[in-house]
């Protein structure tokens, strides 16, 4: 590119390798297959049970038996990993979030079903304390302050009983301080030392996660208060690349950044500067955005939900996570 060599117009015309589909595909310098795909999906209890999230449309809260059946089609559609979200009911939420160290909890039941059906797709599950929280937070709250040693410790017990459940993939998005370092020791301690965790490493504190708190109904328990605290500054970029250091020398296998399109930016410092396999999310109100838009007309969202993707590869992205990725999959089958 700084090759200084190259004549000007009109020797030069940009336009030839434009002019036809065969010449554009040749000389494409980033492609978008299903192999770059997580399905994210919420699971909810029951049976048969299927609830639309309103603010997601496309999306619904699936009950195990579902999920399950989603496996079987994300697999068919050759997507190489889906992550699991619960659906706590509220009865089962506290203030210091304990059903998440439950080894009978709904997403341990969720990955025990799924793995007994298909043992060759990856799952992926979060580690956070938001979805068995009564106040909606990450963490164990104390006096307003949420607190991060002890929140870690519950967050080490978390991470096992996943991977006990037969997780693939953990993934913390809390954001606490040496959670990875303290996963990675804890599940090694217990044997599960081929257990792969990819970090929510550059994660921001963003009102693009509505959605997603209104799918898992985390919404109503945080409230007005946010997270501040903990996740990042949207203002911030420097800052990205020392959370994916550090993250990087406490052992994480692969790291993410959360949201994804508005942080493009972050993507492409984060894979230039550490060479790792790095992850983006297409988060619910992304989804919600160019959903909306194209119901109402405004967008065609077969080609703008497929642009996305290509954007993020452009970006440095090696994968995205995306509650798009079966309709992306069938796109890209078409
Ligand atoms: C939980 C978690 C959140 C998301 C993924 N894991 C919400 C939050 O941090 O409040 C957001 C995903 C999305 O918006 O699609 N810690």
């Amino acid at each position: 590119m700084t090759d200084r060599s190259h004549p000007s117009f009109p020797q030069t015309r940009m336009r030839r390798n434009r002019a036809e589909e065969w010449v554009r595909r040749l000389t494409r310098e980033s492609n978008v297959t299903p192999d770059d795909l997580i399905w994210p999906m919420f699971v909810q209890p029951g049976s048969a049970a299927r609830t639309p999230v309103p603010s997601m449309p496309g999306v619904d809260r699936l009950s195990i038996d579902l999920v399950v059946a989603a496996v079987g089609e994300a697999k068919a559609l050759g997507i190489p990993a889906v992550a699991i979200f619960p659906v706590t009911p509220r009865e089962l939420k506290s203030e210091d979030g304990k059903e998440a160290t439950n080894a009978d909890n709904l997403v341990c039941r969720t990955v025990r079903a799924i793995k007994e059906k298909h043992d060759d797709i990856g799952v992926i599950c979060d580690v956070a304390l938001d979805p068995y929280t009564t106040h909606g937070q990450d963490g164990i709250v104390h006096d307003g302050k949420i607190l991060n040693d002890e929140t870690v410790e519950v967050l080490c017990q978390q991470a096992f009983v996943q991977a006990q459940a037969g997780c693939d993939v953990i993934a913390p998005s809390d954001m606490m301080d040496g959670r990875v370092d303290a996963i990675r020791r804890a599940l090694d301690d217990e044997g599960f030392d081929d257990v792969n965790l990819l970090a929510y490493s550059a994660k921001y504190a963003s009102a693009f996660y509505g959605p997603f708190r209104d799918a898992v109904g985390s919404a109503q328990s945080l409230g007005s208060a946010d997270k501040r605290t903990y996740q990042m500054d949207p203002a911030n970029s420097d800052e990205a690349i020392r959370e994916v250091a550090l993250d990087v020398a406490e052992g994480a296998d692969m790291v993410m950044v959360k949201p994804g399109m508005p942080y493009l930016d972050i993507v492409r410092r984060v894979k230039d500067a550490f060479g790792l396999p790095t992850f983006v999310y297409q988060v619910s109100g992304e989804y919600a955005m160019l959903r909306g838009a194209a119901d109402r007309g405004w967008l065609d969202w077969n080609k703008v939900i497929v642009e996305s993707m290509v954007c993020f590869k452009r970006a440095g992205a090696d994968g995205v996570l995306t509650y798009a990725a079966p309709q992306i999959a069938r796109l890209l089958g078409a």
